[in-house]
């Protein structure tokens, strides 16, 4: 039997290459299938999509009753009922004092959020980090700086952008020594490069997902508001993967507890249906008129009835489930690397899990060693996917349905497959 893999291999692009060779079938829950029978703890969620597990039956049955309903209409065109009640839903979990912009992907709501600030203020500059991710389109690209390879042969259609340093402690060191290190960073840029009242945005990932699952210190957010209202400069949150109960709140600034001026969305909005968001203070979208931005499939009726229903699971349970089995995965992550000096480092935040590998002497990054352990995992039925400058940082993104059942098999397989690698290497 030709296999989907091979048949790809003909139609499609390298640049459309995929993390595995896997044809998927089907998926329910937490769990793919593929070509063969065979199934797989999806531990990747479709890059941090699934939040509500693949095809809950809540989500399905909301969008088929409005694929039944209306397929498309055109929100420049009309307005219609799950556009403005999921926007209604939106500004009420954003506290009230909000607006909402839909487009369809993250790319096209950082985007979004670019041209609102900058329409806004008058300012044309922004700051964004070193190994963050905002996007491929040449706009976000231009804000993405998490590898070079990205940006390589574009770089003259991107537009410029200052990057600061993001906090990364290492392990055991005082995490303040890394916050004060990147005020230092944007303290330079302001001195050396640009004018502070040139500033329209700095545009953060609250916490760093393509760049390593780095969790920043919460005191560094809150200094970012701080130069930020200082400047009369907009805070932007890139929630697109941080959103919709991934660091066990819906949001992850309610996580930190600092609000931006502007957050996007994306990702799971929609539990897998093409949808994002861009929702800023009422007082700057009021600032953004007619003809300054636009799309045609942004708030497509069947994303925003799926998004509904994603909601509602979330507010339902699935937040709170999201903290206590992000608990209860470190645990049982550090308990059962704690015998492997490659593992440099288990840290996670609600359910977006990292184990970091380094080489105990040298503290060089261990690629292979990553791709052997994913490779071996895939083998052990378990799907997870690398990130990291180096790809040195294994992520764990389960739906957040998950449970402690599948945690223990995901765990069961990730040790043995770090032990057969670093049984392999030695
Ligand atoms: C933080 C963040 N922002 C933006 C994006 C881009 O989203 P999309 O691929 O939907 O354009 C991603 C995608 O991985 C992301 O993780």
């Amino acid at each position: 039997m030709t296999t989907l893999y091979e048949r790809a291999l003909r139609v499609f692009p390298p640049v459309a290459s995929r993390a595995t060779k896997l044809g998927i079938v089907r998926a329910e829950g937490c769990w793919v299938y593929d070509e063969n029978g065979k199934a797989y703890l999806d531990f990747a969620s479709g890059v941090a999509v699934t939040n509500t597990g693949h095809n809950h039956p809540a989500v399905v049955q909301r969008a088929a009753e409005q694929m039944r309903q209306m397929i498309h209409v055109g929100h420049n065109v009309f307005y219609y009922e799950p556009y403005v009640q999921l926007a209604e839903r939106l500004v009420e979990v954003t506290g009230g004092d909000t607006k909402v912009y839909f487009s369809n992907s993250g790319a096209e709501a950082n985007e979004g959020a670019v041209k609102l600030v900058q329409y806004v203020t008058g300012r044309p500059e922004v700051i964004a980090f070193a190994h963050s991710f905002h996007g491929r389109t040449l706009g976000s690209l231009a804000l993405t700086g998490s590898n070079a390879a990205y940006r390589r042969m574009y770089e003259t259609a991107l537009r410029r952008v200052y990057f600061a340093r993001y906090p990364k402690p290492a392990p055991g060191e005082d995490p303040e020594e890394a916050v004060r290190a990147s005020l230092e960073s944007i303290n330079d840029l302001f001195e050396l490069q640009v004018s502070p009242d040139r500033v329209a945005a700095i545009i953060v990932e609250p916490v760093q997902g393509e760049g390593g699952y780095v969790i920043p210190p919460r005191s560094f957010l809150e200094k970012l508001r701080g130069i930020c209202d200082e400047h009369g400069i907009l805070l932007i949150f890139d929630e697109v993967q941080t959103g919709f109960g991934r660091t066990g709140h819906l949001f992850a600034y309610q996580t930190f507890g600092v609000k931006p001026d502007i957050l996007t969305l994306g990702k799971a909005i929609a539990s897998g249906f093409p949808l994002s968001a861009v929702i800023a203070r009422q007082d700057l979208m009021d600032r953004w008129p007619a003809g300054a931005h636009g799309g045609t499939f942004g708030g497509n009726p069947v994303s925003c009835a799926a998004g509904l229903a994603t909601l509602d699971l979330l507010e339902g349970g699935l937040i709170d489930n999201a903290r206590a089995m992000g608990n209860y995965l470190v645990a049982q992550l550090r308990e059962s690397l704690a015998e492997f000096q490659e593992v440099y480092d288990v840290r996670g935040v609600g359910l977006m899990v990292a184990v970091e590998f380094r080489d105990p002497g040298s503290g060089a990054e261990l690629s292979d060693m990553v791709k052997e352990i994913l490779a071996r995992c895939e083998q052990g039925g378990l799907i997870l996917l690398s990130c990291g400058p180096g790809k040195t940082v294994v992520r764990f993104m389960p739906p957040l349905i998950v449970d402690k059942k599948d945690i223990d098999q995901a765990v069961q397989v990730f040790r043995d497959s770090v032990a057969a690698a670093v049984r392999s290497v030695n």
